[in-house]
């Protein structure tokens, strides 16, 4: 197959919008974001060029993990809608040419969901082993531990049936038992229904800890991974699982089903994350150039979901004390803004204290690296976050749409962010209206990424910059090339690139005007802005830049 059915894995240069219906827009006038607020702004999202929206969890919950607790898989939480709206927006956004997937949290329920209820009215209730019980759990190891200003063990003792049970994250979320033949098939049977409904697949929340502690162990754990996507594919050729899977780079090859390809179809590159965090922070790129060099090419039918902030903190796991200590220093050195020993409860554009050139850099550098981008809503605006929020809360502020909020004409569920993050300074509206915004920056980029298959498909190649604050790197397929530098530092930088293959090529400039030929010898000069950032389209003497670009189709 040629590399270029961009439309048959569709998934491969997506650009991912990720947004809670909660906070998005509220279409009734309650305070509370819902469906009909959402299906209002698709042309937004259609406009700014996103092709696939990932709604996090909104399901019937008691809210105690931000709808991470379900109560009921099979219907829409009453605060947001009802599922004829929810039918609604899905025509519209298909309508429009956006997909969408939806969380999915299937590692527990909420302790009100009726299973759990069920499950520990007694030691013999039928729905006992859908759980993982314990009479002598293992002594905790503080690794397990994910929540460690609320929870010091993972296990709960249960008085009423007298028993431990399982929970790896809050004691409120007991972990579903996929041991269990018939969870599995529950949980199969809830991808068939909200496929059914037209989501094009999950984001499958908090995925080694689905396969771990199973009663009893899963022989091939990964199997029943395979066994998911199978199912999906078998119904709908293009659905994906996008997995959450932070685990180091050797172990996460199996998420993807090893050399198979056959399980998760795109894992979150947390590792790549981290390390570009720590470039920013010491304004040197070797740390990234390093990830990416060291990160396994995806199997043919996978890929790397890019990102640089999302809906939780802005976690700092798999760096060393020392290097997460230097994010903290450059990125949140007050205490307020840190979280769980191990994170940043803060959105970019405060982190890089509001530097326009700085974020705009940063987000050019997320859309050229090899990958399938996710971009949390409010990134492409520059939203800033509200620390007066409790924990993760922080980041989850309410859509700045207008100068004076825009996101309901309620009292809104959660505070609006204070100061030079304020709707009246950030905002959609009026940076709709500013060619030189973040926002018209985003539809530029997003423009030029799905110009670009090359960026998401090809062999990316980290180059020799000749500088350590400029991240140069190449993206060929099928005989076409892009090639993209970053200048990670305040001070401009002119580098030499060596361009092997492309001697007297023309570099097209893609977010400016401009072009430079590559000299006989294959070695290039290419001067950088402070934080500056170039994207050039190699194309052959005499060829249209237009033209040498790999097709889409
Ligand atoms: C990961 C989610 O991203 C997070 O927000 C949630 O609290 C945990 N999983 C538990 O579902």
């Amino acid at each position: 197959m040629r590399l270029t059915y961009t439309s048959d894995v569709w998934w491969k240069n997506a650009v991912v919008y990720c947004l809670d219906v909660e906070t998005f827009k509220d279409g009734n006038d309650d305070g509370v974001g819902d469906f009909r607020g959402l299906t209002q702004q698709i042309d937004y999202l259609a406009g700014l060029g996103v092709t696939c929206l990932w709604l996090m969890p909104f399901f019937p919950t008691p809210n105690r993990d931000d709808g991470y607790d379900i109560t009921d898989f099979y219907t829409i939480d009453p605060r947001l809608g009802t599922l004829g709206d929810f039918v609604e927006f899905m025509r519209t956004a298909h309508d429009r040419g956006l997909r969408v997937i939806a969380d999915l949290v299937v590692n527990h329920t909420s302790d009100q969901h009726p299973w759990f209820k069920e499950a520990r009215s007694g030691k013999d209730s039928p729905r006992r082993d859908w759980y993982v019980w314990s009479d002598t759990p293992e002594p905790d190891d503080p690794k397990q531990i994910v929540f460690p200003d609320k929870e010091d063990s993972i296990w709960e003792y249960d008085e009423g049936s007298g028993q431990y049970y399982l929970h790896s994250f809050y004691r409120h979320q007991p972990d579903l038992n996929v041991g269990n033949p018939e969870v599995r098939d529950e949980i199969t049977r809830i991808l068939g229904f909200w496929m059914e409904l037209g989501l094009s697949g999950f984001r499958v929340d908090a995925v080694p800890f689905l396969i771990e502690n199973v009663n009893p162990k899963l022989a091939e754990p990964h199997e029943f991974l395979a066994d998911l996507r199978a199912f999906m594919t078998r119904r709908m050729g293009g659905a994906i699982l996008l997995g959450e899977v932070n685990v180091p780079y050797e172990e996460l090859v199996k998420f993807f089903g090893d050399g198979l390809g056959d399980q998760i179809t795109m894992c979150f590159d947390f590792i790549g994350m981290q390390k570009a965090w720590l470039s920013m922070a010491r304004n040197d790129a070797t740390p990234l150039a390093d990830a990416l060099r060291e990160r396994p090419a995806p199997p043919k039918d996978c890929q790397w979901a890019v990102f640089l902030r999302n809906h939780d903190e802005l976690t700092l796991d798999k760096l060393t004390d020392e290097e997460r200590q230097e994010v903290f220093d450059a990125f949140g050195p007050s205490e307020d803004m840190q979280i769980f020993g191990r994170g940043l409860r803060r959105r970019l554009p405060t982190m890089l204290g509001g530097d326009l050139r700085r974020i705009k850099m940063a987000y050019s550098l997320l859309f050229s690296l090899p990958g399938t981008p996710v971009i949390f809503y409010g990134e492409e605006i520059g939203m800033g976050e509200n620390l007066d929020e409790e924990g993760r809360m922080a980041v989850r502020v309410p859509m700045q749409w207008t100068s004076d909020g825009g996101f309901s004409r309620a009292e809104p569920v959660r505070e609006i962010p204070e100061g030079s993050f304020a709707p009246d300074r950030v905002n959609a509206a009026d940076q709709k209206r500013d060619t030189h915004s973040l926002l018209r920056w985003f539809q530029l980029l997003i423009e030029r990424y799905r110009e670009c298959p090359e960026l998401a498909w090809g062999e990316c190649t980290v180059l020799d910059a000749g500088h350590p604050a400029v991240l140069a790197h190449r993206c060929d397929a099928d005989g076409a090339t892009v090639v993209v530098a970053h200048n990670l530092c305040d001070t401009a930088r002119d580098v030499e690139l060596t361009l092997t293959g492309l001697e007297g090529y023309q570099l097209t400039d893609l977010l400016v005007d401009g072009a430079v030929e590559v000299p006989e010898k294959g070695t290039v000069r290419l001067p950088l802005d402070p934080h500056g950032t170039r994207w050039l389209r190699a194309s052959p003497p005499k060829i249209a830049p237009e033209d040498a670009s790999v097709k889409s189709h």
